[in-house]
């Protein structure tokens, strides 16, 4: 099952790259990358890598203020996208990242890992907790707030996209069972659905 997922996922985001590239961020993303971005330099962290980088807006806000940046995606086209705005990136899936043990201070992944099977995330985050150097904090969005896993039906990407949502409740007590989780955010984006963006930051102990 994962493997035709994310199969559908590269093709689909490997079309809509280009869109994606020259799409505004919304108010909260920009919040929310800053107020990590003041955590990393409160601490003195330095080494970043960003999963599910798509066109690479993050990857370059960090690296324009001082970070070293790695990004990841799936998207072979997202990955070019990442590159021609010069940062370092690689097609990689997040569930096998081929980086050393405890190589990055922190790992940002916004809205990447709802696209995760239920079965599957627990192996995602110890993969991402490996590459993290112990102390190292890990930022997570995702839309949650309600109990959701298949295509969603109504997506504008072809093929259609797979997600799964979890209950705040829920995700937090998924989180917990690999990270400490130091703070959780739900931000009302006034979604039709009835989703909220989920904020977890989260350390390596
Ligand atoms: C909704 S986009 C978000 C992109 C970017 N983080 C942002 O917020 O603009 C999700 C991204 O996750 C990537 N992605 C999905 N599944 C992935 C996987 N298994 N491994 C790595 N990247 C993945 C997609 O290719 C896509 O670029």
């Amino acid at each position: 099952m994962y493997d035709q997922i994310i199969n559908d996922l590269r093709t689909a985001y490997d079309g809509s790259a280009h869109k994606r590239d020259q799409t505004e961020k919304s108010a909260w993303k920009l919040e929310a990358r800053q107020d990590f971005l003041d955590l990393l330099r409160q601490e003195g962290k330095q080494t970043l890598l960003e999963i599910g980088a798509g066109p690479g807006h993050d990857g370059r806000f960090f690296q324009d203020n001082g970070l070293t940046v790695t990004c990841a995606d799936l998207s072979p086209e997202m990955v070019n996208l990442c590159r021609a705005k010069g940062l370092e990136a690689h097609v990689m899936d997040f569930l096998n990242l081929d980086f050393p043990d405890a190589h990055f201070d922190a790992v940002y992944a916004l809205n990447c890992l709802l696209h995760v099977p239920k079965p599957d995330l627990p192996a995602v985050l110890q993969s991402i907790r490996r590459v993290l150097k112990p102390g190292g904090l890990f930022f997570m969005a995702v839309y949650g707030g309600i109990e959701h896993e298949g295509i969603w039906e109504k997506d504008y990407h072809k093929p259609k996209r797979f997600f799964a949502n979890y209950l705040d409740e829920q995700i937090q007590a998924i989180v917990a069972e690999i990270f400490k989780l130091e703070r959780f955010t739900a931000v009302d984006n006034n979604n039709e659905a009835g989703l909220h963006s989920q904020i977890l930051i989260m350390r390596r102990t």
